[in-house]
């Protein structure tokens, strides 16, 4: 039944509305179809509500489920009682959050930022990434993109008209069957400087990683960089989860987080940076996030970001202002690293305990599991969609959904189409769960040890 099926007359039926078929060719949405056809977010969706194992343990999306810190949500509902808050914000953002931001992050980048002219405030960082691609990329352009890769890269490129290069990260020897760590896993600059032509005029770069949770080392970054500079092309930096580092424990070294615009003059000239204000205080409903660059690279982007968004919730910026500062104040970045760091720890646990290898993430929310030792029943009825994406990562999450009620997201939709074998070995799994949350996944997870063989 339609979604607007309650506001239409009797006169209108679903029967009534025309298939896609007869839509007259030309104003068919060509591009848009061809940016949800492999939308896996909403197949998982799909088949997570159809599963006989209810409730779903949903370790695949992002979707945290516990709160932003009390002064945040008390700072909105203040906001919400003024009358500027409530109206439309100003197009590149509300001046007391500009200002908290440039306050904050111009000691981070070395150099003092402009509140006016390099920042914008966007509807969360994907609108922020959005608005970027659309400002320097058109039709025949070429974009590169590092795999495993968030897919609304793919999604944001194609909606631009860009032509996408993928650029694979590569894993250790030893990830095939040992649990490694996301930083082992690293890109070859020949490589990245080969996918490189002359239509190209831009990459995405993914700085912490999702879902590796790779922290780029400086020299791999300066290598990026300079790259970009050399050949005249924008670095997208997508940071998004650049607050989210763990302190180092007996399985981890510390690792931290270097922002690539911050390296040199040139390479912060060639960078636009996103940031989401939605991860880093668990308030991802509100959709604040922003991007900083110059003011030769920002003219653009708020032009965009006009058209796009007009501009993003006036209460929520507001409250992010006196958040930004009070998380400074208070510690709030190292006590929520810690928080994430020990969900992931508990998530990683369950992993050893019965018996399957992963990618350890220093950073971020995600876990990639390595399913190369999960034995799937050999008789098995999978729906046509599965059969027909065919790889092997599609049948186990599917099985997983169906028999235990365990959501995840395929590794080969980190893919482009060449490298889908790269990502068939591998799952994510998210640990933004609740202690109750994490509690049923260890429960369900139990369940899968007869179905694990033991690696030698
Ligand atoms: C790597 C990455 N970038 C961007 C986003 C979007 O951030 P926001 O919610 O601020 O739009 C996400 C959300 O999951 C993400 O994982």
């Amino acid at each position: 039944m339609s979604l607007f099926a309650n506001e239409m007359s009797d006169a209108h039926k679903d029967s009534d509305i025309p298939s896609p078929a007869v839509i007259p060719r030309k104003i068919q949405a060509v591009a848009n179809s061809a940016i949800a056809d492999d939308n896996v977010w909403q197949w998982i969706h799909d088949v997570a509500s159809s599963s006989p194992v209810q409730p779903i343990v949903n370790l695949g999306t992002g979707f945290i489920d516990h709160n932003p810190p009390t002064y945040l949500i008390e700072a909105h509902k203040a906001a919400l009682e003024s009358v500027d808050s409530n109206q439309y914000a100003p197009v590149p953002g509300s001046d007391a959050l500009k200002e908290a931001i440039a306050e904050i992050y111009s000691p981070l980048y070395g150099r003092a930022l402009n509140p006016v002219t390099e920042i914008c405030i966007t509807s969360g960082a994907q609108e922020g990434l959005l608005s970027s691609v659309m400002s320097f990329v058109q039709a025949g352009d070429e974009v590169i993109l590092l795999e495993p890769v968030f897919a609304m890269y793919v999604y944001q490129v194609k909606m631009a008209g860009g032509t996408i290069r993928y650029v694979p990260l590569r894993p250790p020897k030893e990830a095939e069957t040992k649990t490694v760590s996301g930083d082992s896993w690293t890109i070859d600059i020949e490589e990245l400087e080969q996918a490189i032509t002359p239509k190209t005029k831009m990459v995405y770069l993914n700085n912490p990683h999702n879902p590796l949770g790779k922290v780029f080392t400086r020299a791999e970054l300066l290598a990026i960089g300079n790259l970009c500079v050399r050949h005249g092309l924008v670095l997208l930096s997508d940071e998004v989860y650049e607050r989210i580092v763990f302190p180092s424990n007996s399985s981890s070294p510390q690792v931290s987080h270097t922002r690539v615009a911050s390296l040199s003059p040139e390479i912060a000239s060639h960078t636009l940076t996103a940031v989401s204000l939605g991860k880093l205080f668990n308030a991802t409903g509100w959709r604040v996030g922003f991007v900083i660059g110059t003011e030769a690279l920002m003219r653009p982007v708020i032009a965009t970001h006009l058209v796009l968004a007009y501009s993003s919730s006036g209460p929520a910026q507001d409250a992010c202002a006196v958040g930004l500062r009070e998380a400074e104040r208070s510690g709030w970045w190292e006590t929520n690293a810690l928080d994430v760091g020990a969900r992931i720890g508990k998530l990683c646990g369950m992993l050893d305990d019965i018996g399957l290898t992963y990618v350890r993430p220093p950073s971020a929310w995600f876990v990639f599991v390595n399913i190369d030792n999960l034995r799937l029943p050999e008789e098995y009825t999978y729906p046509s969609l599965v059969t027909v994406e065919g790889t092997r990562d599609w049948k186990v999450c599917y099985w997983l959904v169906q028999e235990f009620g365990i959501a995840s997201i395929p590794g080969s939709c980190f893919y482009g189409p060449e490298n889908k074998v790269l990502g068939q070995r591998y799952l994510r799994f998210g640990a933004c769960k609740s202690n109750e949350g994490l509690e049923m996944a260890m429960q369900r997870l139990q369940q899968l040890r007869p179905h694990i063989e033991t690696l030698e």
